[in-house]
């Protein structure tokens, strides 16, 4: 074999070699794609445990009472989180819930947008159950601020205005005065357009907390369903988030899961959760006078959720 022979011999194999290596990489990549679509099309297939209603009522306007009627509700089988629940909330007027943690509040407050569905009993907005209403109409009709906040990858302006798409400058930058952000908003170097998320402006607990109410303040929902934070916040940012809080109930019915003293004080009505039930119910002065749970824990003067 001559030296050209074989030179030209390594060549052509080398050019062969490297798409058959691809080939056999491809099938690979093939089999794991299978895999993924079949995990992907049985996700698409599993049945959702909350379903609109095929006929769903109309609800044109919303006064915002919220009625617990004897509501039920149990994660497992057979064991009840929450049992006999029965509480009506006045549109317009605020519920305070306060208990030990795993008590049920949490659960609670998510009945109310159907983020789950009773078991037992039912939960009713303005008299109609939530189970009848459109999802649009209920998602309208119910804000949610939880404890946990979810920003995208997007400009402040445009996490805001994924609340009401369409929104005005002027409407965003009201909103965000109310919930004491805008300040803050207005101090970073690019103001609204500040990108935000994983890659972004990191925002902390408090601030993004504030974004939350900014935006639901947008949305302008009749009934708010409020978690508040438990972690403990700064005293002047605790101020500014009671603030944004207090312009967000203004005028709504408001159900919160209140660790805050000054909170629970003023609502309207206070209940304690005790294992899924009831435990008392009252204003916080009747509260006092019956020298119960309540009076304990506000005698602690500790977080109204920890103790218990
Ligand atoms: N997704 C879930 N699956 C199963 N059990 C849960 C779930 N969420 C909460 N629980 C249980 O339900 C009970 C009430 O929880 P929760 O409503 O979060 O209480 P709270 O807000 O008062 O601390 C707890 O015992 C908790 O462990
Ligand atoms: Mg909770």
């Amino acid at each position: 074999m001559s030296i050209g022979t074989l030179v030209a011999f390594t060549t052509l194999q080398t050019s062969l070699f490297r798409p058959s290596v691809q080939l056999l990489q491809t099938g690979v990549e093939v089999q794991t794609s299978m895999a993924l679509f079949r995990r992907v099309f049985e996700y698409l297939d599993l049945r959702p445990d909350l379903v609109e209603p095929a006929d769903p009522r109309p609800l044109p306007a919303v006064r915002g009472d919220v009625r617990f009627e004897d509501a039920g509700f149990s994660y497992e089988p057979g064991t009840p989180t929450l049992s006999g629940i029965d509480l009506t909330v006045p549109a317009g007027t605020s519920l305070a819930v306060v208990g030990a943690t795993g008590a049920g509040k949490t659960t609670l407050g998510h009945l109310v947008p159907r983020l789950y569905d009773v078991t037992s009993g039912r939960v009713t907005l303005d008299g109609v159950d939530v189970r009848d209403l459109s999802f649009a109409d209920l998602s309208a009709a119910v804000g949610v601020v939880s404890q946990e906040t979810y920003l995208f990858h997007a400009s402040v302006a445009d996490n805001l205005r994924f609340a009401k798409p369409g929104a005005s400058d002027e409407e965003l930058e009201a909103a965000a005065r109310a919930a004491q952000i805008h300040d803050h908003i207005s101090a970073l170097p690019a103001g609204y357009d500040t990108l935000v998320g994983e890659r972004g402006h990191r925002f902390s607990g408090g601030e993004k907390q504030r974004l939350a109410i900014a935006r639901t303040i947008l949305r302008d929902p009749p009934v708010l369903v409020l978690d508040e934070a438990t972690s403990a916040l700064d005293t002047r940012t605790e101020r500014a988030v009671q603030r944004a809080v207090d312009a967000l109930a203004a005028g709504r019915t408001t159900i919160t899961i209140a660790h805050r003293l000054s909170t629970v004080r003023d609502a309207d009505q206070i209940v304690v959760l005790d294992r899924g039930r009831v435990a008392e119910r009252g204003t916080h002065a009747e509260l006092l006078a019956l020298g119960g749970r309540y009076a304990g824990l506000v005698a602690r003067d500790e977080s109204l959720t920890t103790a218990a």
